[in-house]
């Protein structure tokens, strides 16, 4: 059975005052917990700082994007190594606001994919269609394309250390998640395309995440689905008693399906 995992990517949200705040309230009422993974991804000026209020408990760090060189003149970026430094375990890669609003290409992502893991950082990799895509059908195409063109040279073992998360664009920050079907049909099949890429226990392994408009009221649903391992949440990860919830409903969702 594959451990459930909940992220929180806490995307250009909360202050030097909520950011640690959030972390500690979450790390009181679930930092525990050991049958689900967690991970919160804050804003980097607040790693420190939130790194602080988790210490003790069992969740994990992350950040939300990185570099893929390890230092030099590249203003404004962050290193993977740096993300280590501040007590990160894990980086979101190829989010779909990064891919669209901020340009990010296969390419570039593949280059960051690769240095992350050679810092030791875990990428959680993120595929989906807009709208206009599934309404012409491309659904499939364009996560293998994502899949394909972010992490396809990665080795067995390299792939081994990922985590992939399927957001829908359309129902990112909409509060239209899609249905436990729709999201099933795509998580099968990257399932599928992981198997032919990286063979059958690779396939076995790999939790892919639901990430768009989940909430309290959706995640068992969501969660009651075969190759659904978890969630990463954007809005529902601001109020620790929503992502509280959210993790209660989808872990019970998890453990009943097995
Ligand atoms: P949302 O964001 O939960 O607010 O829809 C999800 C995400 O972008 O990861």
């Amino acid at each position: 059975m594959r451990k459930p995992f909940f992220a929180g990517n806490w995307k250009m949200n909360t202050d030097a005052a909520s950011g640690p705040a959030l972390a500690a309230a979450l790390a009181a009422s679930h930092g525990q917990r050991t049958e689900v993974d967690l991970l919160v991804c804050p804003p980097f000026p607040y790693l420190a700082s939130v790194r602080q209020a988790l210490a003790g408990s069992k969740i994990a760090l992350g950040g939300q994007n990185c570099w893929h060189e390890a230092k030099g003149a590249f203003t404004g970026e962050v290193s993977p190594a740096m993300l280590r430094d501040c007590g990160c375990g894990w980086v979101i890669l190829g989010h779909s606001e990064r891919r669209h609003i901020l340009g990010e290409t296969d390419e570039l992502l593949k280059k960051k994919a690769l240095a992350a893991l050679s810092a030791g950082l875990r990428p959680v990799f993120c595929v989906g269609e807009t709208l206009a895509q599934r309404q012409a059908d491309q659904t499939e195409a364009v996560a293998h394309a994502q899949l394909q063109g972010g992490l396809g040279s990665l080795s067995a073992e390299q792939f081994g250390q990922v985590v992939l998360a399927y957001e829908p664009v359309w129902a990112i920050g909409t509060g239209v998640n899609a249905s436990p079907e729709q999201a099933e049909s795509v998580h099968q099949f990257l399932r599928k395309r992981v198997e032919g890429a990286w063979g059958a226990a690779a396939a076995q392994r790999v939790r892919i995440l639901y990430g768009g408009s989940v909430n309290p009221g959706n995640a068992a649903a969501l969660l009651a689905q075969p190759n659904l391992d978890g969630f990463l949440i954007g809005g529902a990860s601001l109020k620790a008693s929503d992502f509280g919830a959210v993790i209660d409903s989808g872990a019970k969702a998890a453990a009943a399906r097995t």
